[in-house]
């Protein structure tokens, strides 16, 4: 493996592999044990061309866990103000020869595009709707250490499903390793196009749902959107927001999840997303840790 840029690319083993090694760096942070110094003298580049709380922090503290320098780059002070292409400012970067570029666009393929021009490994960490790998990485992560396996578990992933790179990584990681994927979400927020072949699609939310194991809720992506696409917070949260009322459809023991950022009333009821039983949201970010780890010391530390 020599750059991290979409689920698509990775095989089943590859998968397991990495989940491994992230459980690894999970047990190891709970001891307070791990080779802190393994991407000693490392220089880890973020490039982050869109806004980011979880996804941005997780890659710094999981690079500096593992003793690397961190430099995040800020577009808004770069000089793509001054009109340098964005192939002249991935060459500038290039030049400067760090370990390793972690990349979020906007663009479609941008992290494919730079893993072409440059010689260091290259990571994902969000492009367009396309993937967002180690998002994906880290909720199977999560899934494994509650269920025991992703093997055979139904995961409903609800909502925004269009326009969400994370349905999409999620989409592939989970039915490559044997999952039961269900889509559920109104015709209008339905891909075209499905990431796997044995996707079971719902457009009612009350029937996607029912015996799931685990129900994944995604945001509502406003920024990819016509403004007339958009439906009101109100009637989105009266026909698909997940309620208590709705979760008592899916299996006694059914978990919830949520990528983040989530908006509350409209996607999710607030009872769901602090139920400290069902939700597994805090459980995900902190998982972005050794996760990211893993991944970093894969690509950068061997
Ligand atoms: C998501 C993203 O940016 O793709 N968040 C994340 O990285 N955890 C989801 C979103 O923005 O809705």
């Amino acid at each position: 493996m020599k750059h991290l840029l979409g689920i698509e690319d990775l095989s089943k083993l590859e998968i397991e592999s990495i989940i491994e090694r992230a459980e690894h760096y999970y047990n190891a942070l709970e001891n307070g044990k791990w080779d802190y110094r393994k991407l000693e003298n490392k220089i880890i580049l973020t490039l982050f061309f869109e806004n980011s709380t979880r996804t941005l922090t997780s890659f710094d503290i999981a690079a500096k866990r593992l003793g690397a320098d961190v430099v995040n780059w800020n577009a808004n002070t770069s000089s793509l103000k001054k009109d340098e292409s964005f192939s002249d400012t991935i060459d500038t970067l290039s030049a400067m020869q760090p370990d390793a570029i972690i990349i979020r666009h906007s663009e479609y393929g941008a992290p494919k595009y730079i893993a072409r021009r440059v010689d260091c490994p290259v990571i994902n960490a969000g492009d367009s709707w396309r993937e967002h790998p180690t998002q994906a990485l880290l909720d199977a992560l999560t899934i494994r250490q509650e269920k025991g396996t992703l093997d055979g578990v139904t995961v409903a992933i609800c909502g925004d499903v269009a326009h969400s790179r994370v349905a999409n990584s999620n989409a592939k990681l989970l039915s490559i390793m044997g999952a039961n994927v269900r889509f559920v979400a109104p015709e209008m927020l339905m891909p075209p196009e499905l990431p796997a072949t044995d996707i079971t699609c719902f457009n009612n939310i009350e029937e996607g749902i029912k015996d799931v194991d685990v129900v994944m809720v995604l945001r509502i992506q406003k920024e990819r959107m016509d403004r007339s696409e958009i439906p009101s917070d109100a009637a989105y949260f009266n026909n698909y927001g997940l309620t208590f009322e709705r979760l008592k459809l899916a299996k006694d023991d059914v978990l919830v999840m949520h990528p983040g950022p989530m908006n509350r009333g409209v996607e999710i009821a607030d009872d769901v997303a602090d139920d400290p039983t069902r939700s597994l949201m805090k459980r995900q970010v902190a998982n972005g840790i050794p996760t990211r780890m893993a991944i970093l010391d894969m690509l950068v530390g061997e």
